[in-house]
C-alpha cells in the first residue's frame, strides 16, 4: 500500500545522500567552473549516443504534419464552430462555452461525488444472514437487482467510452461524458461491493445477465444498440449514420438508463422504505440521483442534436424510436412479472405496470414525442419525490448540500 510518510521519506534520504557521501569541508582553491559542473550534479548525464538519438529523431518529427492536425495558426475558436455533432473546430479546447447546461451538470455530478464503502452495510449483513430476516420474495429482489445491475452498468460505461465518446464533437459534452464514464464504475462498484459484503455468489449473480431469460433480454436489447457505432469504421456524417447515432442515444440514456433501472430501483427503494436492506437502499438512492441526471444529460443532447440537425427527425424515425420506447417498456414489465410472481412490498406486477406506461409517458414526451399510455398515473408518488420527474432540479438542488455536509439519505 502507498504510504505518503514512506515517500517522504524516501526523499529525505535522497535528499541527504550526497551531503552525507560529501567529505568535511574543508579550505580549498576555489574551483575552475568546469569542476564546479562536474562535482555539484548528484546524478550521470544520459548515455551520449541516446541523447543524441532522441534529438536526431526531433529533427525527423513531420512538423508540418502536427501543425495541420492542431490547424496552427487558423482562427480562435468561437461558440458558433462548436456542434454537438460532425463539428470541425478544435476539440482540444473546452471554452469558450457553447452548452452551458452541459459544463453545469457537470458540476452537479462532482459536487455529488460518492463512493460505496461509504455506505455502512452492517445491518443488511444481518438481514441477509439470518434465516427469517427476508422473505423467499423479498431475496429473490435482491438478487435479480444486483444480478442485472451488476452488469448494466458495465454496458452502459463500455457503450460511452468505446462507442459514443468519439462521435460527441464537443468538449463540453465529453467532459461531461468522463463524468458519467467514472460515475458508471462507481456504481459497478457499488454492486459488486453489495455483494461481496452479503457474501452472495458472485458467479450467479455477474452471470446472470446470461443465465436469467428477464435479464437477458434486456440487457441483449441494450447490446444490440451498440454494435454498429462501436464499429471502428463507423463515422457519423451522413443522414444515415448521424440516425443511427440517435438510435444510440435513445437506447442508452431513455430506455437503458430511463427504463430499464426503475423496476428494480423503485423495489429496492421499496424495500429500504420499510427499513429493510438500508444500506444496499442507501447505495441505489445515491445511483439512482446520478442516472437521474445521466437521464437529464442524455435528453439534452438528443434535443439538441434535433435541433441542430433538423432533417434527421423525419416522422419515419419518430414512429421507429417510439417503437423503441415501447419495446424497453415491454421488456421492463417482463422482467417487474418475473421478480414479483407475487405481490411483494407493497407492490405488484400490475401496479409496476402501470408505473412503467407512467415512466414511457415521460420519456417519449421528454425528446418530444406523443405519450402512448394517455392518462397513466405514478402510483409511487415517494419514488416521485426521491427523483422527482418533474423538479430533478430542486432534488439535486436539496440533496447536494445534505451529501456534502455528510448528511445521510432518509426515507420519508
Ligand atoms: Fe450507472
Ligand atoms: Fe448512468
Amino acid at each position: 500500500m502507498l504510504n505518503w510518510d514512506e515517500f517522504h521519506e524516501d526523499d529525505t534520504a535522497v535528499a541527504e545522500q550526497p551531503a552525507a557521501a560529501q567529505p568535511a569541508p574543508a579550505p580549498a582553491p576555489e574551483p575552475a567552473p568546469a569542476a564546479v559542473a562536474e562535482s555539484a550534479g548528484s546524478y550521470r548525464a544520459a548515455d551520449e549516443d541516446r541523447v543524441a538519438r532522441a534529438k536526431r529523431s526531433l529533427e525527423e518529427l513531420d512538423v508540418a504534419a502536427g501543425l495541420e492536425e492542431l490547424e496552427m495558426g487558423a482562427a480562435r475558436i468561437e461558440v458558433d464552430d462548436k456542434q454537438m455533432i460532425n463539428a470541425r473546430a478544435d476539440l482540444n479546447q473546452l471554452v469558450p462555452f457553447k452548452y452551458e447546461w452541459a459544463w453545469q451538470k457537470y458540476l452537479d455530478g462532482s459536487a455529488n461525488h460518492w463512493m460505496p464503502q461509504e455506505v455502512n452495510m452492517n445491518a443488511d449483513i444481518a438481514l441477509w444472514k439470518s434465516a427469517e430476516g427476508l422473505t423467499a420474495d423479498e431475496r429473490r429482489i435482491v438478487e435479480r437487482s444486483l444480478g442485472y445491475f451488476s452488469t448494466a452498468d458495465s454496458l452502459v460505461a463500455n457503450n460511452l467510452v468505446l462507442a459514443l465518446y468519439r462521435l460527441i464533437t464537443n468538449p463540453e459534452c465529453r467532459q461531461y461524458l468522463l463524468r458519467q464514464a467514472f460515475e458508471e464504475a462507481i456504481h459497478t462498484h457499488a454492486y459488486q461491493y453489495c455483494v461481496e459484503s452479503l457474501g452472495m455468489d458472485e458467479g450467479e449473480v455477474f452471470n446472470m445477465y446470461r443465465e436469467v431469460p428477464s435479464v437477458a433480454a434486456k440487457s441483449a436489447w441494450s447490446l444490440k444498440h451498440t454494435q454498429s457505432l462501436a464499429r471502428p469504421d463507423f463515422q457519423t456524417g451522413t443522414t444515415e449514420t448521424d440516425q443511427e447515432l440517435l438510435r444510440n442515444l435513445i437506447a442508452f440514456y431513455c430506455v437503458t438508463e430511463g427504463i430499464f433501472f426503475y423496476c428494480g430501483f423503485s423495489q429496492i427503494l421499496s424495500m429500504g422504505r420499510r427499513n429493510k436492506m438500508t444500506g444496499v437502499a442507501e447505495q441505489f438512492q445515491y445511483i439512482l440521483r446520478d442516472e437521474s441526471m445521466h437521464l437529464n444529460f442524455g435528453v439534452d443532447m438528443i434535443n439538441q442534436i434535433k435541433i441542430e440537425n433538423p432533417q434527421l427527425w423525419t416522422a419515419e424515425f419518430q414512429d421507429e424510436v417510439t417503437q423503441m420506447i415501447l419495446e424497453g417498456t415491454e421488456l421492463e414489465i417482463a422482467y417487474a412479472r418475473d421478480t414479483m410472481p407475487r405481490g411483494v412490498l407493497g407492490m405488484n406486477a400490475a401496479i409496476m405496470e402501470e408505473y412503467l406506461h407512467f415512466i414511457c409517458n415521460r420519456r417519449l414526451a421528454q425528446i418530444g414525442l406523443k405519450e402512448q399510455f394517455p392518462g397513466a398515473k405514478n402510483p409511487f408518488p415517494w419514488m416521485s419525490e426521491i427523483i422527482d420527474l418533474r423538479k430533478e432540479k430542486n432534488f439535486f438542488e436539496t440533496r447536494v448540500t445534505e451529501y456534502q455536509v455528510g448528511g445521510a439519505l432518509s426515507w420519508d
